[in-house]
């Protein structure tokens, strides 16, 4: 399949406006159509300051290489990419920088000499992977066997979170043991598929599962069930995000802990790009504020859920 595209001026003719263009991984999450969406949003409310070309690259790191070829040949004053794999970006960041074109990261980190980006949006992935070890050990008595569902591999988001869960498991809580690890590539459907081989393996000796986001904990969610035990108390859960859907399952029991991941990016993006326009200089990391959500709030967290 090829990546899709959409434009808010597709004449391109040069109307003083904030020309920017956008290279979305994909929608494999509902906390992806939510960054989606925030952005899109922005560009709509602003259509007569920002000229917006947003690319969808389904998944695929070539259809981002080639949007962003596209959005330097169009001559855009701006480039966001949220990079589907952290490695293999230097030659076309190396493009944009000839043609005087800032590149901002948003939401993923991409492996390249700092020179190359103008800016990182997002989240720090170590720590949220922490405090989802710290979150585990407090569900099972900090000790047991679990299991964790890995993001997308080679995504900075699933790297880190991995990194930072298995290093404070290794430093803090030598009786509990990661049994095993897979990837589950950030969607609900392969959750469920590699939760079910988990479950066929070892069964009722898995006390917790750790999934990088919470589309995975949801297909996870529904592989226990299938199972004959009870996500939540039999297998204690803890997944990044925040989505809405993980706190309906919170409220219903099923799932225990969140580490809430922004996606709400699109007011900050904007606002940085039409910096980075204007020649200001802008932070190297704009850090997103974050929380953690847990079952004994969640009837209350929920009312107040944006995506
Ligand atoms: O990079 C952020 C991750 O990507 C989110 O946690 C996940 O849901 C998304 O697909």
């Amino acid at each position: 399949s090829t990546e899709s595209t959409s434009d808010t001026n597709a004449g391109g003719e040069d109307d003083g406006k904030l020309k920017v263009g956008f290279a979305q991984i994909g929608q494999e999450s509902g906390w992806r159509d939510a960054e989606t969406a925030s952005i899109q949003f922005y560009a709509g409310q602003n259509l007569d300051t920002i000229d917006f070309k947003f690319a969808d690259a389904q998944q695929k790191q070539e259809n981002q290489i080639k949007a962003i070829k596209s959005f330097i040949d169009m001559g855009v004053d701006v480039i966001g990419l949220a990079p589907v794999v952290e490695t293999g970006w230097d030659a076309v960041f190396t493009e944009a920088k000839d043609a005087g074109i800032p590149i901002i990261l948003v939401d993923r980190m991409a492996d390249v000499p700092e020179d190359l980006y103008a800016t990182f949006i997002g989240s720090d992935f170590i720590e949220e992977g922490k405090n989802a070890a710290d979150e585990m050990a407090k569900l099972i008595g900090n000790s047991g066997k679990i299991v964790q569902l890995e993001g997308t591999v080679g995504a900075s988001s699933a790297n880190d979170r991995k990194k930072g869960f298995e290093d404070q498991m290794a430093a803090e809580y030598p009786d509990i043991e990661i049994i095993a690890s897979q990837t589950g590539d950030f969607t609900r459907a392969k959750g469920k598929e590699v939760m079910e081989s988990f479950l066929k393996t070892y069964g009722s000796e898995i006390k917790g599962v750790y999934a990088h986001n919470d589309d995975m904990m949801l297909g996870a969610i529904e592989a226990i069930k299938e199972a004959g035990l009870k996500p939540g108390e039999d297998i204690k859960t803890v997944s990044c995000d925040g989505v809405k859907a993980i706190f309906e399952a919170m409220v219903a029991g099923e799932a225990n802990v969140t580490v809430e991941c922004n996606p709400l990016l699109g007011p900050v993006f904007f606002e940085t790009a039409q910096k980075l326009a204007n020649g200001e200089t802008v932070e190297k990391w704009i850090k997103s504020e974050e929380g953690i959500f847990r079952q004994e709030t969640a009837a209350e967290d929920i009312k107040t859920r944006v995506y």
